[in-house]
């Protein structure tokens, strides 16, 4: 019993000591409605279920979401993903970030890379059937100039 407690008692003293790792994730940068990404209303409903967590200003953070050390894997993939391509913020983007965009998103698709398998495990409802992964490298193709 007495070993069980001590078992006990040094798993939850990790887990709080774990609290202290935590990844900021930067304040959002600031944005207007004109600023976010404009797209048909079939593709817009893709993106905020599929990527907009990590791409954009409107995060929905899990429960887990600000738990050490989950924490540090979901923190680190805001940062990241808002850093490469922020939805919100689309608009104020030039045009050779958005040629980028665009070719990453076919790209990124293709060979299923995004939304990340892992992120998957645990939002089913992110999941792309094969029509909304062809919608969208579809309506990304669209934009891309030269190849
Ligand atoms: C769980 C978070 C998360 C979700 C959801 C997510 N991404 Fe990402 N994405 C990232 C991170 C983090 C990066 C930064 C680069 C990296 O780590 O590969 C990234 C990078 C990218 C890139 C840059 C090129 C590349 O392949 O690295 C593209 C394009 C992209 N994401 C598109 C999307 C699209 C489109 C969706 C929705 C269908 C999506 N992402 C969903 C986290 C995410």
């Amino acid at each position: 019993m007495k070993v069980l407690l001590n078992i006990l008692g040094w798993s939850v003293g990790v887990l709080l000591l774990l609290q202290l790792i935590q990844i900021e994730i930067p304040k959002p940068p600031e944005a207007t409605p004109a600023d976010e990404i404009k797209a048909p209303k079939e593709v817009m409903s893709i993106l905020k279920r599929s990527c907009y967590d990590c791409h954009s200003n409107h995060t929905r953070m899990p429960w887990y979401g600000n738990i050490s050390p989950l924490s540090i894997g979901v923190h680190s993939n805001i940062k990241n993903g808002r850093k490469w391509l922020n939805f919100s913020i689309f608009n104020k983007y030039d045009e050779k970030k958005k040629q980028k965009i665009y070719k990453g998103i076919v790209d990124a698709l293709n060979i299923r890379k995004m939304p990340p398998p892992e992120y998957l495990l645990f939002h089913k409802d992110a999941r792309l059937n094969k029509k909304e992964l062809q919608l969208l490298q579809d309506w990304a193709s669209k934009f891309i100039k030269e190849d």
